[in-house]
């Protein structure tokens, strides 16, 4: 595994890479590597010839009052991580290499933001947008990979991915989980040990949700109840939101008659956790279509 730093070398080496025709599946995260990048990872290296995974904490999408100078680091077992799952180039630039100067143009997302994270976390999918512009540019990707756990993220992107018409396919990758169920997330670091205890709940409110579905409720409000009183019940987090909606145009619904989510997040001491199911409207998970 080549490590690159700059987005000069990273150009060089896209261009080398793309005169003999392989094709480039690309992993974008923000590093402290766990099971759920690397199954992004092992999915790109099945269908590219090349595989390159950045990581970068990229200040744009952190607000005032988020965990930017907390957020979790630690590249050298990362680098560890992506090489014994067969990443070919590691693209690792710092702020400055990014950002040199203040940005003069940048994207500003205008669907799909007002509701769930993008609510709770203005400008957020903002600055989302912005980097991976750069970074495919920079990378010339034909496949890219991202994680259902952010299932907005994933909406997102789709509709840059759409509306600009990058020259990409998106590939949105099954959660990936604790054995007990709880979604893998950088941030579960945070979490006490009680509180981790108590996590479990949000995969199990989400089940519940799933089984009042195939018990042939289809009332988003009521399911929505339901959800948050079993939260409320089973943790000590303050419910950020749970809400449903249509997949992928997050379109608000009455009645549960296409495919949705539901999706939840909770606040607990230091760890903000999200999670969701995909479901056709019978609520089977097997099929989800962009
Ligand atoms: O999902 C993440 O880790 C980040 O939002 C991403 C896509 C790498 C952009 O910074």
């Amino acid at each position: 595994m080549q490590v690159i730093k700059t987005i000069q070398e990273m150009q060089q080496t896209v261009k080398k890479i793309k005169q003999k025709q392989s094709t480039i599946g690309f992993v974008p995260t923000m590093g402290y590597l766990h099971e759920g990048h690397t199954a992004l990872v092992d999915q790109a290296r099945k269908q590219n010839s090349i595989v390159i995974m950045s990581i970068f904490v990229n200040p744009l999408q952190f607000g005032p009052n988020e965990d930017f100078d907390k957020y979790p680091r630690d590249e050298m077992r990362d680098m560890k991580i992506a090489e014994e799952h067969g990443v070919d180039y590691l693209f690792l630039p710092t702020v400055d290499e990014m950002y040199p100067n203040k940005l003069g143009v940048n994207m500003t997302v205008i669907d799909r933001v007002d509701v769930l994270c993008g609510k709770s976390r203005p400008g957020h999918f903002s600055g989302v947008v912005t980097v991976l512009t750069k970074l495919f540019h920079v990378t010339q990707p034909d496949h890219v990979y991202f994680g259902r756990k952010d299932a907005q993220q994933v909406a997102v992107i789709d509709q840059m991915i759409k509306d600009l018409n990058f020259p990409l396919t998106l590939h949105m990758v099954p959660t990936v989980r604790e054995k007990d169920g709880l979604a893998k997330s950088s941030r579960n670091v945070y979490l006490t040990e009680s509180e981790r205890e108590e996590a479990v709940q949000l995969y199990h409110s989400l089940h519940l949700a799933q089984k009042k579905i195939f018990d042939g409720e289809n009332n988003p409000a009521i399911i929505v109840n339901e959800v948050k009183k079993y939260i409320q019940s089973n943790t000590s987090g303050a419910i950020d939101y749970v809400e449903i909606l249509t997949f992928p145009t997050l379109q608000p619904m009455d009645l549960i008659n296409q495919q949705f989510i539901i999706a939840i997040a909770v606040q607990f001491d230091k760890a903000r956790l999200i999670d969701n199911l995909i479901m056709s409207a019978d609520g089977k998970i097997d099929h989800i279509t962009l």
